[in-house]
């Protein structure tokens, strides 16, 4: 009988219980045993480790969260010896691990000692190889809710609520949310603003008699000539910087330079707690019974990636290049600023 590990890394997305529930209905059916390594690296280092059941992992797809637990804290770095060691003594034939850049970036050192299957997973939406990271629909729809929902107290009280979301250095969250609930602002990482355009956009509205107003701000997104703002460090973490305080800042900063009264809202960690949407668990099904497959034939070394409308398989190394960033003029971009936003 073949020994297959199963391990999730980086921060939660919904969707991860869904590539586990897949691989391992695929894995089990095919008369494998299944080893859960839990919380990320952590599990690897700690020896912290569970045998998957079918009755464990039924229904597991449409939950939140991860069923292994999961780490955005730990690396491999400085580590690689200790790790190597600690992983052979699993005694595992491969080992399928669902992650993000961070995860991929401290399984680098590894590559030609561990048999890999990879599975790219973040709700940023910005893992290099792919063009779509499951938990990201769902994070999306996260925004779109919030926007929806907070223009009637905007409007109500004749404000501007200004949301954050989530998604470090890159604005898909913010782009892709703000656009599917017809956001009037977006702003985000890749297209920095200026305070004199988005004062004059503002006044425009004022004037026109607009009662409320929505802004959607990437939690890096920044003005022109300034940088994101790291809220704190989580040392030793692979990706170290938190970013917060965009809502905040402009919200003070629309109040005082344009005279309406505003507020802020920050979405944070809900936006990586719902339930997964259907487009998610579409794509995690294909993923992980794609990955299955892949580990049955010994594709070691490969990934399942989203490319062209379809699931197909690249080398891990693609998934391991620098983020994957909105280009400044993208299609949705226009698409916006056709429906009269600002972006
Ligand atoms: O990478 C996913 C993500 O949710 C980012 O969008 C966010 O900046 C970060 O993780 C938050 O990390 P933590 O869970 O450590 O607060």
């Amino acid at each position: 009988m073949k020994r297959l590990g199963l391990l999730t890394g980086g921060g939660d997305a919904p969707g991860l219980n869904g590539i586990i529930e897949a691989a391992c209905r695929v894995l089990l059916h095919h008369g494998y045993e299944i080893i859960g390594i839990q919380d990320g690296f952590e599990g690897v280092f700690e020896d912290r480790i569970k045998v998957i059941k079918r009755e464990d992992i039924e229904n597991l797809h449409s939950m939140a969260g991860t069923f292994l637990g999961t780490s955005n804290r730990s690396g491999t770095t400085g580590r690689e010896a200790e790790f190597l060691e600690k992983w052979k003594m699993l005694k595992l034939d491969g080992v399928i691990v669902a992650g993000g850049d961070g995860t991929f970036a401290g399984l680098r050192a590894f590559q030609n000692d561990m048999p890999l299957i990879g599975v790219p997973k973040t709700i940023d939406n910005d893992l290099s190889g792919t063009e779509v990271t499951f938990g990201y629909d769902t994070a999306c729809s996260v925004v779109a809710d919030a926007v929806d929902a907070l223009r009637a107290t905007a409007d109500a009280h004749r404000r501007v609520i200004v949301i954050e979301a989530m998604g470090r250095t890159a604005g898909w969250i913010a782009l892709g949310g703000g656009m599917a609930s017809y956001a009037d602002i977006v702003l985000i990482p890749e297209r920095p603003y200026s305070y004199q355009k988005l004062k004059s956009f503002i006044q425009q509205r004022q004037n026109g008699g607009q009662r409320g107003l929505v802004v959607v701000v990437a939690e890096g997104a920044h003005a022109e000539k300034e940088s994101a703002n790291v809220a704190f460090r989580v040392e030793d973490a692979p990706q170290s910087e938190r970013y917060g305080g965009a809502a905040y800042a402009l919200s003070r900063w629309i109040e005082k330079e344009c005279a309406w009264e505003s507020r802020h809202v920050v979405l944070g960690h809900l936006q990586r707690a719902r339930a997964p949407t259907p487009t998610d668990r579409f794509l995690t099904l294909a993923m992980g019974v794609e990955a299955a497959r892949m580990a049955m034939e010994g594709s070691w070394g490969q990934c399942t990636v989203y490319r062209q409308g379809q699931i197909v398989r690249a080398p891990i190394a693609d998934l391991m290049g620098p983020p994957r960033l909105v280009p400044a003029d993208h299609r949705w971009v226009k698409l916006l600023q056709s429906l009269g936003s600002f972006i």
